[in-house]
């Protein structure tokens, strides 16, 4: 598929240096080619491609947004460029002392989807930490695979991002609406509480057990 990546940091270079290595083409939609994200990003994967938002966005099926929380409204701006594109929100809105960004009375996703209403947007790739995204393989668990829960209002649109999911390892479930996003924001909090407050560390993921 053609993918490309807004914020390409941490969690954006794990995810689009795996993609690509799937064989998909994944491009840097850069606000600033010499920045050191992508810079950095590109020396770690180089068959990674850079260009303008503007070139990337319009060439692509599905758009990641990995940028903080904070600054999604300057990423998605000019919102009429995104429609009918996949967009999967990997944003979380964290507040201080580990409280939801948007007081819990709102999902960040359902903030995003207002920004850009053309757009069907799914959030995923939230709910554990970037380690997990870099290396999500749990040896002795048989064919069970790391959960990743996703939410969105277009079905057809969590259908792609389910095969995205499936390709990466991960067994994808559907939450529901993406009002459901909420929910997965609350659990984010929570495992950064565990892994990185209480010291869990961040070798655990959440996975579901079905019968
Ligand atoms: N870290 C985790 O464990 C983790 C796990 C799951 C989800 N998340 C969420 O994923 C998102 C990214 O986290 P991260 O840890 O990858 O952050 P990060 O390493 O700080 O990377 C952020 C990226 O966003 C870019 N960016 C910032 N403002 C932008 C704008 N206005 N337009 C376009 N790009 C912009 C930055 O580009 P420059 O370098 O040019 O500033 C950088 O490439 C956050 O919302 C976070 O909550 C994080």
């Amino acid at each position: 598929m053609n993918l490309a990546f807004i914020g390409i940091g941490q969690v954006g270079a794990a995810l689009a240096g795996s993609l690509v290595a799937l064989g998909h083409t994944v491009t840097i939609a850069a606000r600033d080619p010499g920045s050191k994200s992508v810079t950095e990003a590109v020396a770690r994967f180089p068959h990674l491609a850079v260009a303008s938002p503007e070139d990337a966005i319009a060439a692509a099926e599905v758009i990641f947004l990995a940028t903080p929380f904070a600054t999604v409204e300057a990423a998605l701006a000019n919102g009429d460029r995104f429609a009918g594109k996949v967009l999967i929100d990997c944003t979380n809105p964290v507040g201080s002392n580990l409280t939801h960004g948007l007081n819990s009375e709102r999902s960040g996703s359902e903030f995003v989807q207002s920004l850009v209403p053309q757009a069907r947007v799914v959030k995923a790739f939230t709910i554990c930490g970037v380690e997990n995204f870099e290396d999500n393989t749990y040896p002795g668990y048989g064919d069970l695979k790391p959960a990743m829960l996703m939410a969105g209002d277009d079905a057809e649109a969590k259908q792609v991002v389910a095969t995205l999911c499936q390709e990466l390892g991960w067994e994808p479930v559907d939450t529901g609406p993406i009002s459901t996003a909420l929910h997965l924001e609350h659990m984010t909090l929570l495992w950064i509480k565990m892994a990185r407050v209480q010291g869990a560390g961040a070798g655990f993921v959440w996975a579901r057990l079905q019968r």
